[in-house]
């Protein structure tokens, strides 16, 4: 059937080839997991996921600018509220310089709550001879390298809903109940710039920060109860990749009548699943969340406006955000013509950049990398085009962590090759650490200021 003729529902995608779907084995105890898992609350609210569109377009229009940011693969083992605290707490941070550097609102989107699936270039992993199911995510299977381990297990799929809602319950209780205070926040990133080397060539924009809340004291602002100052809004997002798991929290909401997959606000379509034919794209298709797809450097500009068509039919603002990755080295060619055709459609799609998946290697010592430089120079590249386009940047989408991790190579305080194997420690991709994500932010606030 052709998809356009296809009547959605949160089990159409069941019609189409899904790339990426783990081999359960047992139906049976898929099946089971599946209903436990539609007997579930929801994790997020319709309601919610609409506020977050609302934000989106405003990015797309210039208004706003996005920062989403997080785990590359969340994980089982690492459940703890000091990690969680430590997430949102560089997060905001980068926020905080983001919104004095642009003059924007910063629309901060997690990935975490719910990141737990990846995708694999292979199905399959071989270690001196032995085979077995490549890693794809705690909510699918476990890392170490063993038949048993590597199983999937549909139990998996019910601990990372339960995960997930422990992590938003703290979530929630952070950036509502004073720990996002601004004037606190401004205080981690004065710690920073003042405790380091590196952080002591940011003190220009650290003091005009600090200036800029001492004049909104000085006009009567009170900084310490103003809901505004002392409260964030935070969404959470996660790749759409276990289409099982994300039909069982779809969810009709009782005010619209409208299907929302209440997992997390924004869902994304990733590099390897965003075939405009296939199970993801039919799945996001009929959702009302915002929904995002990666478009890496070979996406054409007739299959992103054929997403376009089947992702966001009616040009609803903030509905659909591309998420491009193109690599340092592309970016400048890659990218153009993909937003080109879009400006000229008259498309109100957000553009934001993520500088991390498109420029990954492998190491001399077998980790998995990527230099500090690319990731920058990625942003930079992202900010010409669109300023050359005359459309806007509207946000970042990174991998970080607050934890001192040895992941990337390169930043202020320089993590060298040879130093990669100190603390490296994700269960994917490498991920900023703290400082060099603070690096990250006060080097795109001087882009910013210097445009
Ligand atoms: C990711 O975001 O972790 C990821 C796998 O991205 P991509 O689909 O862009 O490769
Ligand atoms: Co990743």
């Amino acid at each position: 059937m052709d998809a356009m003729a296809r009547t959605w529902s949160p089990e159409s995608w069941r019609e189409l080839p899904a790339a990426q779907q783990p081999d359960w084995g047992d139906p049976g105890a898929l099946d089971l997991a599946l209903k436990e898992l539609r007997n579930q609350p929801p994790l997020v609210f319709a309601g919610e996921a609409r506020a977050l569109k609302a934000a989106l377009g405003a990015a797309s229009r210039g208004e706003a600018f996005v920062l989403q940011a997080g785990e590359c693969a969340e994980s089982f083992d690492n459940l703890s509220a000091d990690s969680i605290r430590d997430q949102l707490k560089i997060i905001l941070q980068i926020a905080v310089v983001l919104t004095y550097a642009s003059g924007l609102p910063i629309v901060k989107v997690g990935r975490i709550a719910g990141q737990f699936a990846k995708p694999r270039s292979s199905a399959n992993e071989l270690v001196g001879g032995l085979e077995l199911p490549a890693f794809r995510g705690h909510m699918v299977n476990d890392i170490d390298f063993d038949a048993a381990s590597r199983r999937p297990n549909p139990k998996r799929l019910l601990r990372a809903y339960h995960q997930s809602a422990s992590t938003l319950n703290l979530l929630r209780a952070f950036t509502k109940g004073g720990f996002a205070d601004l004037n606190q926040v401004h205080m981690w990133n004065q710690e920073f710039v003042a405790g380091s080397p590196q952080g002591r060539r940011y003190e220009d924009i650290a003091s005009a920060i600090d200036r800029a809340l001492r004049f909104m004291a000085a006009c009567g602002i009170n900084l310490t109860s103003d809901v505004s100052l002392h409260q964030v809004d935070f969404y959470t997002c996660h790749e759409a990749l276990i289409l099982g798991f994300e039909e069982a929290l779809t969810r009709q909401d009782s005010l619209t009548g409208d299907w929302y997959d209440c997992s997390a606000h924004l869902l994304w379509a990733g590099e390897r699943t965003r075939q405009a034919g296939g199970a993801h794209i039919e799945f996001l298709s009929g959702l009302k969340n915002p929904v995002a797809c990666k478009l890496g450097p070979k996406a054409t500009p007739a299959e992103v406006l054929e997403l376009c068509e089947r992702l966001d039919p009616d040009g609803e603002a903030g509905r659909l955000t591309f998420i491009t990755r193109m690599g340092a080295k592309a970016v400048r060619e890659a990218l153009p013509p993909l937003v080109r055709a879009i400006r000229d459609s008259g498309r109100p799609v957000l553009w934001v950049c993520d500088p991390m998946h498109g420029n990954t290697f492998e190491a001399a010592s077998g980790h998995k990398t990527r230099r500090f430089d690319d990731v920058l120079d990625e942003v930079k590249g992202f900010f010409e085009v669109h300023h050359g386009l005359g459309t806007h940047p509207g946000g970042i989408h990174v991998e970080l962590t607050g934890d001192d991790v040895t992941e990337c190579v390169g930043g202020g305080d320089e993590i060298f090759v040879d130093d990669l194997h100190q603390r490296y420690e994700t269960a994917c991709d490498p991920r900023l650490n703290r400082s060099q994500s603070l690096d990250l932010a006060f080097l795109v606030a001087e882009m910013y200021r210097g445009q």
